[in-house]
This record gives structure tokens, sequence and C-alpha cells, in this order.
């Protein structure tokens, strides 16, 4: 059983003359301990996708399925199934300006009814093993942006998701930066047997895919037409 499945993803914004079909009849599945690499320029519909898969937005038809069962947008259980099997790791980091890089990190498990003490020593566990061990006292202002963006992964797997979602997660980093948290995501969901999907439009990430999907306007696409 894949741990998460699209079936027949469409997703089309507005109506009309004005309605966009970001995605179109698209199925993925992913697997435990499987890195995909969704490759695709700017404007093909990955974070839309991503957002499908993640149960954040309602598709216009399709289904999700999460380690087997049907998972909707307006579930009213879909924060909390989304809270503890999958994990996000965005383009700008999204880390919280107000709590320090522990908190941060402790945040999906408070979010899930950890108490303080637990989920934050659970938290330097995790900013140990992204190598940052050193700076959970401080905030993200004082890190740089490879710092942000592995406290960032640290928080995507502090709950052991299945799946690890990551849009664009080396788009505002320096290509050796970028590279250091390719291998840093790849490794650690590999090790914890977790489903990785990243999606991106940089080729360069393609050698870290153990599957490769090209997509082009909201549809999956061959690599030799696509380029
Ligand atoms: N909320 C929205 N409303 C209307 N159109 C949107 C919205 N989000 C994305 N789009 C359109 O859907 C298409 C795919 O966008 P997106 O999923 O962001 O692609 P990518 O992440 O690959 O750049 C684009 O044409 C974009 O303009
Ligand atoms: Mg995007």
């Amino acid at each position: 059983m894949s741990t998460l499945v699209g079936e027949g993803l469409t997703k089309t914004y507005g109506s009309g003359h004005t309605a966009v079909t970001a995605v179109a009849d698209f199925d993925i599945a992913l697997e435990a301990g499987e890195v995909v690499v969704l490759l695709g320029p700017s404007g093909s519909g990955k974070t839309t996708l991503i957002s499908l898969l993640a149960g954040l937005l309602r598709p216009t038809a399709g289904t999700v399925r999460l380690n087997g069962e049907v998972f909707r947008a307006d579930d009213p259980r879909a924060p909390t199934l989304r809270l503890r099997h999958v994990g996000f790791a965005f383009q700008t980091f999204n880390l919280l300006p107000t709590l320090s890089v522990l908190d941060n990190v402790a945040l999906p498990l408070r979010l899930g009814g950890e108490r303080r003490k637990p989920a934050r020593r659970t938290a330097a566990q995790w900013l140990d093993a992204v190598g940052l061990d050193n700076r959970s006292t401080n905030y993200p202002r004082h890190l740089s942006g490879g710092e942000q963006q592995r406290v960032s992964l640290a928080r995507a797997l502090v709950g052991q998701p299945d799946i690890v979602l990551a849009d664009e997660p080396t788009a505002s980093l320096d290509t050796r930066t970028g590279a250091e948290i390719t291998d840093l995501l790849t490794e650690l969901t590999r090790q914890n047997h977790q489903a990785c999907l990243i999606v991106t439009h940089d080729s360069r990430l393609a050698d870290a895919a153990d599957r490769l999907i090209h997509m082009n306007d909201g549809r999956q696409a061959d690599p030799v037409a696509s380029g």
C-alpha cells in the first residue's frame, strides 16, 4: 500500500472564461522510504498539487488517499491527520519569528497536545540531527537562510510523519547550501522510512531522486517533450 496517493487530481481556479486548470487529471503514488522529485517550470501546478496532496486545498475532481484511507480537505479530522502524518518544508522556511529555534521545532508536537518539556526534548534531538544543537535559544532572524531551512527540516520531521512534502526547499538558497539541504532531507527521510516528495523548478535536484516526475501545464509530461 502506498503511503500517499493522488488519483485523477484536478484543480480549476475560478470559473467561466477566467478559469485556470492548474492541475489536470494527475496520478501520483508515494512509497515509504522513497524520494520522488517532481520537476516543472514556474506555473506548472507544483504548489497546487502539493496543496491537494496535503489536504490543504479541495480538488475539483479526484481523490487523495493517506495510508489507504480517503483524505478530504473538508473532513473535520483533516488538520489532525495532517499534523500527525504530513511534514512540510517551504521555499521561504515559514518559521515563526517570535519563537526560539527550539520552540519552532517543538511546535508541531505542542499543537498535537504534547507537554512543553518532552516536546522540547524531542525537538532538541532533531536540531542535533540537522546539525544545529548549538542554536536552540536563537531566534530565526539570527540564522542564515541555510540554517533556517535546517530548522524547518527539523520541524517537518519532529513528529515522525509518514510523508514529507517540500515545496521548492532550495529556491532561496545558494547552490552549495541548497545541495546540503537536499542531501540532509533525503538522508533523513530514507533513514526514517518516510515518503518524501520534493517539488521544484531546479533540475539540479533530479540527482536526489529515486524517481523523477516531470510536470508541465498541470500534467505529467514526457521529459523529452518538456525539455
Ligand atoms: N489561488 C489561485 N487562484 C487563481 N489561480 C491560481 C491560484 N494559485 C495558482 N494559480 C494558477 O495556477 C497555475 C499553477 O500555479 P502553481 O500551482 O502555483 O504552480 P507552480 O508552483 O508550479 O509555480 C498558475 O497558472 C497560477 O497562476
Ligand atoms: Mg510553486
